[in-house]
């Protein structure tokens, strides 16, 4: 196991460049399963999660070659339709695979997520859109066992705005018969580029973006040969908030902000300063952070995926700051931990009220999940009295490519080391 040290105090200053999104990747790659031939996808990070699905993918005879960012798939011959616990526990994501599948080969055998440390994380609603779709299932220890004669067109109302949901029923959807319906879809840009590169495929999609998102099911699909992954805008909400935290001064190359326009308004409100150029977002952190509310929400809220970070910044932040969770139901795990670094903050349900300390103090923590050890970093980049250590990171590695890199090249003082 590795772990990151962490010598805070030194403003960040340089650019850093990007990469493509996860949560966008993942979708892409299982949406080469609707079709044979060769796919191409560009910008596609080096990530754990991306292996794992790869992994999966290999086993059920999908082709990958991989080279500088572009990623050639080809699936030809599906032998398999089994995505096994093993690797299903370690990513939920795993889902996106069900869609596809029935698309295709009208079978799946996926095994059932489980809980994972920020909430339960159900996916009935994936399973009773596909249910609506005509879509027999069962469970069997512990797989999902699903299989369809025709996939059907149906009108699908989700209780609530869910984006692998909204992806995965959008994938099943291309190959139905007749139209497809989904109200109260997700809104979140990975969903528009997944949208993109399906009608790139020759899907018949409208309306990704908004709530109502019609689908007409076509006969056949070719091969996506040049889809361009978006941005990652969790990893660019990181970086601004790095310049934010440290004082510091970033070009964040690939910085997007009509994805970003929520963490942008709470960050100006904290007294950072940012720019749009041509290349990204510039941004330069305040002499004094001030304290901001934030409420999590589905997109264009305020994302759920950056409260962790946003949160240690407002323990640095002048003032107090009350921060809700409203997407999933326990992730404050990160609290405990920066308490351990001396911060101050109480919980009382899906609220926690932080009130800003003039500083952190160096510590040995513990990551919990993905964005709950982005989160312990920036902490540790501004923490006082020695080295900050960061352990368990290999959560770290499922969604941040070559994290303590881009830090070092903006000057923060981060080494990895074995634990
Ligand atoms: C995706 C993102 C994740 C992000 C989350 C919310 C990917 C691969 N992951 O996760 O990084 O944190 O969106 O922005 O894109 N829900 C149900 N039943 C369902 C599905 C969801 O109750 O069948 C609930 C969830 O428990 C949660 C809410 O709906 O409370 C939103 O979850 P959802 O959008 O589905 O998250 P994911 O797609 O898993």
């Amino acid at each position: 196991m590795e772990k990151m040290l962490i010598e805070g105090g030194r403003p960040l200053k340089g650019t850093v460049k990007v990469a493509g999104a996860k949560n966008a990747a993942l979708p892409a790659i299982a949406a080469c399963l609707l079709t044979g031939g060769w796919h191409c996808i560009n910008h596609v990070p080096k990530l754990k999660d991306i292996q794992t699905i790869k992994s999966i993918m290999t086993k059920m005879g999908v082709v990958f070659q991989e080279g500088d960012g572009v990623l050639k798939i080809n699936s030809d011959e599906i032998k398999e339709y089994v995505a096994p616990y093993d690797l299903v526990r370690t990513m939920r994501a795993s889902i996106l695979l069900l869609g596809p599948l029935l698309a295709r080969l009208g079978r799946a055998n996926i095994s059932m997520p489980g809980g994972c440390a920020i909430g339960a994380r159900p996916v009935d609603l994936h399973l009773k859109a596909l249910s609506a779709m005509g879509v027999e299932m069962f469970l069997d220890k512990g797989y999902i066992n699903a299989k369809v004669e025709h996939l059907k067109g149906a009108d699908i109302f989700f209780d609530i705005p869910t984006v692998t949901g909204t992806e995965n029923i959008m994938m099943a959807a291309v190959r139905a018969k007749g139209q497809t319906v989904l109200r109260n879809s997700a809104k979140e840009p990975e969903v528009s580029n997944l949208a993109q590169m399906l009608r790139s495929m020759g899907a018949c999609i409208e309306g990704d973006g908004t709530d109502t998102v019609v689908i007409e099911g076509v006969q056949g699909l070719r091969p996506a040969q040049d889809h361009t992954l978006i941005p990652d805008r969790i990893e660019s909400g990181t970086f601004m908030i790095a310049s934010t935290i440290t004082g510091g001064e970033i070009l964040i190359d690939g910085g997007r902000h009509d994805h970003l326009a929520s963490v942008i308004e709470k960050l100006q409100s904290a007294g950072t300063q940012i720019e749009k150029r041509e290349q990204g977002l510039f941004v330069r952190g305040p002499e004094a952070i001030q304290s901001v509310d934030i409420e999590t929400m589905p997109f264009p809220g305020f994302p759920t995926d950056l409260q962790a970070q946003f949160m240690a910044l407002m323990c640095v932040a002048k003032g107090s700051s009350v921060i809700r969770e409203t997407v999933f139901e326990n992730r404050f795990i990160h609290v405990s931990e920066l308490k351990r670094m001396g911060a101050d903050i109480t919980i009382h349900g899906n609220q926690a009220m932080v009130r800003g300390k003039d500083h952190l103090l160096a510590a040995p923590v513990m990551a919990t999940d993905l964005r709950a050890s982005a989160s312990l970093i920036l902490a540790g980049l501004v923490a006082r009295g020695g080295t900050t250590e960061v352990r368990r990171i290999y959560h770290l590695d499922r969604g941040y490519e070559a994290l303590e890199k881009k830090f070092q090249n903006l000057g923060a003082n981060i080494r990895r080391e074995k634990a």
